[in-house]
């Protein structure tokens, strides 16, 4: 039955060649095609085929899910990194000529890799934006234009080099591209004061799928909604945003307050899922649910940890804490008064003392292999359900959980002002997260399936018709396009996503790119049936 290996050998030689021969000619053509389209010469150094030593590197370098560098997750063609914008424009034009299928990264923070791998549409190319990051502050203007590859890190880092009294509210993580972070809302924690970054941008560059960049003006306002929040590449290419400046005090206050089970964690989380909606705007206190070990050997506990900002001095703190939390404890040897900027290093992790600068660098401080999904919670989780979850915690090797304060500024702006849709009612919204550190199949179904089983389980405390999520959390087990999905197929998580606004964000899609060019896994489908 066994075929001899003389046998496989020349037919694996025949399919290995037929395979780098055309291989070697989409990236060929593509060169010749771009040559022949781009207003600015391109430099060599431009392209990255697997041949090139570098590739892995490169590819990996702001990859942040490893789950999606695995060996068998398909690779693209080649890489290309636009210099110019004129570059990637160029790169729509010969794509759609050549029929090859694109994937545009700016951060590489997705969390479904969906910007570097794909696991419906191969061949493809990675068009990587990280060459284009220039970012211009006009503070008299109270304005910035930022280019799709920057971090939001450099972004905070460039505003507060003009000023200490101006700062932007998108993510908490400084690594995160601004080019993708924004097309999903990007929340952070000046949320409760201003809203997402998306509440906040006034004009945008893009590449239409017909290869011409539009501003504000030239794209119109039912496109320029459907970026701002309408998760991404599904629309077009993202070359810049102009973003609005908001205030901020020179001097503001953070602070992590641990509490364990031991020190009864568990009223006092039933008591912040009252208050942290109606807290003081100024105020946003997230909560970081992570287990943890305890002094006696070999025995675990839940640590769920208060981490705030509050834009303004520890002593008005304390008095808004004092009236509306006291159950916290919070002291005033917990409080430390710095400056915006350097509270941002605080809430993303960096040790102490870390300058600013830092956040040039661009790099995310941690890497693994990850599973996410998200919630939006509107009526307190009981502390007998609370007491449930915690034995489920306890149960995984790296379970986290971070609760987000709703309410304030949130809680003002109307459903449909931008696609994403979760506002007011909602208290919180709860990430839960497993990492792992070894990518074998069986650790990774492992950990799928745990997470899997506590989503199951919170669906009893959350409402389910539809159930919410957040877009930048992209979750495939909500569902996935399989070439051309219907909007009846795709509606289960679009509308999880962005509720009553999916609809419109089809209708739009079906305007701009009736040929479905800009697709996905879970991008916006074009109109198919009437549903
Ligand atoms: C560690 C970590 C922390 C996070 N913290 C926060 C947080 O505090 N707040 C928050 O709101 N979110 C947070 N997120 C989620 C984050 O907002 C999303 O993952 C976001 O999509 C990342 O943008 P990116 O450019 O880094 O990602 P990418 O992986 O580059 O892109 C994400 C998606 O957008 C598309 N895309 C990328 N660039 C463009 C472009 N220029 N034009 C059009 N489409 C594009 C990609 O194809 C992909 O579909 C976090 C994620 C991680 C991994
Ligand atoms: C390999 O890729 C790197 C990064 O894109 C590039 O600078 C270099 O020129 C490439 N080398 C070759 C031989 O193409
Ligand atoms: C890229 O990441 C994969 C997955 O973690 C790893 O196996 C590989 O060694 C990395 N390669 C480089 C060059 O960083
Ligand atoms: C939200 O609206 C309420 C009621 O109008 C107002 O008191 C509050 O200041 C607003 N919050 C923000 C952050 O604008
Ligand atoms: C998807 O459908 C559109 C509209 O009918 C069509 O133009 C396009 O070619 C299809 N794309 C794919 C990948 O099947």
């Amino acid at each position: 039955m066994a075929f001899s290996s003389t046998m496989i050998l020349p037919l694996l030689l025949v399919l290995l060649s037929a395979f780098s021969a055309t291989s070697k000619s989409v990236q060929e053509n593509f060169m010749q095609c771009l040559d022949a389209n781009s207003e600015h010469p391109i430099p060599i150094s431009a392209f990255c085929s697997q041949t090139n030593s570098s590739f892995t590197s490169v590819l990996n370098s702001t990859a942040q899910n490893l789950r999606y560098l695995m060996p068998l997750v398909p690779k693209p063609e080649f890489i290309f990194i636009p210099v110019y914008e004129s570059h990637a424009k160029s790169a729509v034009i010969c794509a759609k000529r050549l029929a090859i299928h694109l994937r545009f990264r700016s951060g590489g923070h997705d969390y479904e890799g969906l910007s570097y791998a794909s696991e419906i549409e191969t061949p493809f190319i990675l068009i990587d934006l990280n060459q284009l990051r220039s970012i211009n502050v006009d503070v008299d203007d109270n304005s910035a234009w930022v280019q799709a590859g920057a971090t939001v890190g450099e972004v905070y880092y460039r505003i507060s080099e003009k000023s200490k009294t101006h700062g932007f509210p998108a993510g908490l993580c400084s690594s995160l591209g601004i080019g993708g972070h924004i097309t999903g809302g990007a929340y952070g924690s000046m949320m409760r004061k201003y809203g997402l970054g998306a509440d906040n941008v006034l004009d945008a560059r893009i590449v239409d799928v017909n290869g011409e960049i539009l501003d504000r003006a030239a794209m119109g306002e039912d496109l320029f909604w459907a970026i701002r929040g309408g998760g991404g590449a599904s629309f077009g290419v993202i070359l810049a945003w102009k973003i609005k400046l908001v205030a901020v005090p020179e001097t503001v206050t953070v602070f992590t307050v641990p509490k364990t089970l031991e020190q009864g964690a568990t009223k006092i989380l039933y008591r912040w899922q009252q208050v942290a909606d109606k807290l003081d705007d100024d105020l946003f206190i997230r909560v970081v649910i992570q287990v943890t070990k305890t002094s006696l050997k070999g025995k675990r506990t839940v640590t769920t940890a208060y981490n705030a900002l509050y834009l303004g001095d520890a002593e008005r703190l304390l008095q808004v804490m004092d009236q509306s939390f006291p159950e916290l404890g919070l002291a005033r040897k917990d409080c430390i008064e710095t400056s915006w900027i350097k509270s941002v290093l605080y809430i993303a992790g960096f040790p102490s003392e870390t300058p600013p600068e830092v956040l040039l660098e661009g790099k995310s401080l941690f890497k693994n292999y990850f599973k996410a999904k998200s919630d939006f919670v509107q009526q307190p989780i009981p502390e007998t359900a609370l007491e449930k979850l915690w034995e489920m915690l306890l149960e995984e090797e790296s379970p986290l959980m971070i609760w987000n304060p709703y309410g304030g500024m949130m809680a003002n702006i109307s459903d449909s002002a931008i696609p994403f849709p979760h506002r007011k009612g909602n208290l919180f919204k709860i990430q839960y997260v497993t990492s792992w550190y070894e990518g074998s199949k069986d650790a990774t179904r492992k950990h799928m399936d745990w997470i899997k089983g506590l989503y199951d389980y919170m669906s009893a405390y959350v409402p389910t018709s539809p159930r919410g999520a957040y877009v930048n959390y992209r979750d495939l087990d909500l569902g996935m396009n399989h070439n051309n999905a219907s909007y009846t197929e795709a509606s289960v998580w679009g509308a999880m996503y962005f509720k009553g606004n999916f609809r419109r964000l089809v209708k739009i899609k079906s305007k701009v790119d009736p040929g479905n060019f800009f697709r996905h896994e879970q991008s916006i489908p074009v109109v198919l049936d009437r549903a």
